[in-house]
């Protein structure tokens, strides 16, 4: 059993768009998967259609406890399941900090978890905090989404510092260009120049594609809404490089 996190210090860079597509291509290819939607905002959930129902679940991660599995749904898609997020993860941090070892909690929850699975993808809120520190710490690898401006590179540089800190255990990182429009001058210059040259980078890009935009409003992942679109390709292509990234 693998863990797949997505994360970046960054908010609005992908993250969760990234973690519902490969969540979904990876069940499609047969991995029994479990997507952790581990956002108080919950917007993985939400495009999943999962309403979100985390009554008092908040002491359970972090724990070796059976309840958190009851609150594990089944999606619309085999081999895909779902532990949705909810508001109330907002103080996952502050509970965490309350008990030992508190870096490293959320390994106790995934070794309960992973009998059932073959993966396990996580959304991860848009911050560093403790509940970071334990998804880098529970990761065999952690996927940065960036978009191909210098803000978005600068905070790149803050999760590789970051993660590289936190991180207790040999962990791969990688990150993915989102968002891209080849008919942007810096957009092109950007994918130039980093691609082939800086190691972070896996080959495959998103393009920004109102397609992909439409996931929230049409509730689906990208395979769903437009299964010959070039995202829906390139989301494909992507899935199979953090695969075998997280194999090597
Ligand atoms: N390639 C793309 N083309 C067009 N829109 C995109 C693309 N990728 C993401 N989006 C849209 O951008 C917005 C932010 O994406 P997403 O929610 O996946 O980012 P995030 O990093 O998870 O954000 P947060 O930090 O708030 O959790 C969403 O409305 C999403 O539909
Ligand atoms: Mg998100």
């Amino acid at each position: 059993m693998k863990v797949l996190s997505f994360y970046n210090i960054k908010g609005g860079v992908g993250k969760t768009t990234f973690a519902v597509n490969t969540a979904f291509e990876a069940a499609r290819t047969g991995l029994k998967t479990l997507l952790w939607d581990l956002d108080p905002q919950a917007s993985a959930s939400y495009i999943l259609r999962i309403a979100p129902k985390f009554k008092g679940e908040i002491r359970r991660v972090g724990e070796k406890n059976p309840r958190l599995s009851k609150s594990i749904k089944e999606t619309d898609w085999p081999l895909l399941d779902i532990l949705p997020g909810d508001f109330e993860l907002r103080t996952l941090s502050q509970s965490l900090q309350e008990r030992k070892r508190q870096a490293n909690r959320l390994n106790l929850s995934i070794k309960y978890l992973q009998p059932d699975y073959d993966l396990i993808v996580i959304d991860s809120p848009p911050e560093a905090s403790l509940v970071s520190e334990n998804i880098i710490n529970s990761s065999n690898l952690i996927c940065a989404p960036v978009i191909p401006n210098y803000l978005s590179l600068n905070s790149l540089d803050q999760f590789t510092v970051f993660v590289d800190q936190a991180k207790k255990k040999r962990t791969n990182t990688c990150a993915a260009f989102n968002f891209v429009d080849q008919r942007k001058k810096l957009h092109k210059e950007i994918i130039q120049s980093y691609l082939g040259t800086d190691p972070r980078f896996i080959d495959h890009f998103i393009p920004a594609s109102s397609l992909v935009e439409s996931m929230a409003t049409r509730r689906n992942p990208i395979q769903c809404i437009s299964p010959n679109s070039i995202a829906a390709e390139a989301f494909k292509n992507i899935c199979e490089d953090l695969l075998t990234l997280i194999n090597d």
